[in-house]
């Protein structure tokens, strides 16, 4: 099942449209990578199997490329990942 839009869009801040934006798009993408996955754990078909975690790969490109520019557009984000990451070690 794939996720739905969580936002209504029309009524977000123009402050916050960016980082809305880049979520949303990472969440695409999340609900990609495990369409595919799944997919590609249904077929016997190797060459199938194979093409879909290809572009299961890419879409986790996608994912990172989304995340690059949220980290830019939302310092909180930035901040609590940057703290999660020290905490952890
Ligand atoms: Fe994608």
């Amino acid at each position: 099942m794939l996720s739905e839009i969580p936002v209504d869009l029309d009524i977000v801040k123009k402050e916050d449209i960016d980082k809305e934006l880049m979520r949303l798009g990472m969440i695409a993408e999340l609900d990609a990578v495990n369409l595919y996955e799944q997919m590609a754990s249904l077929t016997d078909d190797e060459n199938i199997k194979s093409v879909l975690l290809d572009v299961t790969r890419e879409e986790m490109i996608h994912i990172a490329m989304f995340q690059a520019v949220l980290m830019d557009v939302d310092t909180e984000y930035l901040k609590v990942l940057a703290e999660y990451s020290m905490a952890k070690g």
